[in-house]
């Protein structure tokens, strides 16, 4: 065992989700370790698609003329399904255009600031800084040390990163992008309760959800910020690309669409939703991802799916020498640190990744570190022990050499 973070071994589900494996069409001679980046789009998903698209080619005239409705009809399917409030939620393709269409929505003042942390998502903290740099705003980055830890109970408490972010408010800070699952360390940071606290603090919250449809429940933090955005075809099993972007009450009217179209007069959703002439059947065969998961049981797939993440990250512990990093309770991603001198450049990680793509078949995700870069690893219903096993084994002999 390393020292650091002490991980008890994970037992293993008693059995895994029968047939799920087959609901794929994933290349089997890889060891597919890293669902959070793209998500995979099970089988009957993809032929509803093809049957849309079908659809769509024999009569296009006739297919465009349906479309509003029933836009509005899959966004509201989606909606019920994963439990949340079909009102001031609209359909947009993914989570890089969501957080365009918030930010250009609030009007920042020159002084004023927009919070990110080092860990959110490199195209959103560019935005942001983009954002900031149009309006004579600053763009701050709140540290989140790696090896913190979580509160024992991170939804009524408000230390740990909570604590962190709340310091880092001040009365200039405007805006605060906060991450419901972050990307390079699988960590939650955006719970109710700090949303409820910046929400007393009069700043405008953006919880970047990306990873949060199918994976986490989405209440209470969709209603609690005033922009939510989450992928669907990560953990929710949608085509690519679809992605939610839910408003508070008060950002309905003043939603600031990127594209100008038809339905511009129609204000929030039709505004943002439609963009002229493109394919949405994406969005149309969205609803049959989480009526897929609905049928496989979410809670099942859920712990199954931390279960197998927590149990790869101990092996990548135990027999890959790497130290594990902290997880949040019902994230189906691990990440461990790389040795000092290992991945802490962009092309570093890149080379790494694919290095272990040619030597020891597996897709997973790592992010530069100073210190030592950070490997994640996902886990879906796909996924068996023994492909973190080989991991484990190969990532020592790989790191050796
Ligand atoms: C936390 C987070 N935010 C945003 C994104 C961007 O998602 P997309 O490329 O679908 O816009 C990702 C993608 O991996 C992510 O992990």
């Amino acid at each position: 065992m390393t020292a650091g973070l002490l991980l008890e071994p994970v037992e293993l589900p008693p059995e895994p989700i029968v047939g799920a494996a087959a609901l794929f069409a994933l290349d089997p001679a890889v060891a597919h370790l890293n669902h959070g980046s793209y998500g995979a789009v099970p089988l009957p998903v993809q032929a509803e698609q093809q049957r849309l698209r079908a659809e769509q080619e024999r009569d296009p005239d006739g297919f465009f003329g349906t479309l509003p409705a029933r836009v509005a009809a899959a966004r509201t399917a989606v909606a019920r399904a994963l439990g949340i409030d079909p009102v001031r939620l609209a359909l947009v393709n993914n989570v890089t255009e969501a957080v365009a269409v918030a930010l250009d929505s609030v009007s920042l003042a020159p002084g004023e600031e927009i919070l990110v942390t080092d860990h959110s998502y490199g195209v959103v903290a560019r935005a942001a800084e983009r954002r900031a740099a149009e309006c004579g705003a600053v763009l701050r980055t709140v540290r989140l040390p790696l090896e913190l830890a979580e509160p024992p109970d991170p939804q009524s408490a408000l230390d740990g990163f909570a604590g962190l972010v709340l310091a880092a408010v001040g009365p200039r800070t405007r805006v605060v992008i906060l991450d419901r699952v972050t990307s390079p360390t699988a960590r939650a940071v955006a719970t109710g309760p700090l949303l409820s606290a910046l929400a007393t603090r009069g700043v405008v919250t953006m919880v970047d959800a990306a990873h949060a449809p199918g994976m986490l429940p989405l209440a209470p933090e969709v209603a609690l910020a005033d922009f939510w955005f989450g992928n669907l075809h990560k953990w929710a099993f949608a085509p690519r690309p679809t992605a939610l972007l839910a408003v508070g009450p008060a950002w309905g009217e003043r939603i600031r669409p990127l594209t100008y179209s038809w339905e511009h007069e129609r204000g929030f959703p039709a505004a943002v939703e439609w963009r002229g002439t493109c394919d949405y059947t994406a969005w149309l065969a969205a609803p049959g991802g989480p009526a897929l998961l609905a049928r496989l049981g979410p809670e099942r797939v859920r712990e199954h799916n931390e279960r197998l993440a927590r149990h790869g990250q101990w092996l990548l512990v135990e027999r890959g020498g790497l130290r594990p990093l902290p997880g949040s309770v019902g994230v189906s991603m691990r990440a461990v640190r790389l040795p000092a001198g290992v991945a802490e450049t962009e092309e570093a990680a890149r080379g790494l990744v694919a290095t272990v793509r040619q030597r020891l078949g597996a897709r997973i995700a790592v992010r530069p570190w100073a210190g030592g870069g950070v490997l994640r690893i996902s886990a879906q219903v796909y996924n068996r022990a023994a492909e973190y096993q080989a991991l484990a084994t190969g990532l020592a002999g790989l790191l050796k050499g």
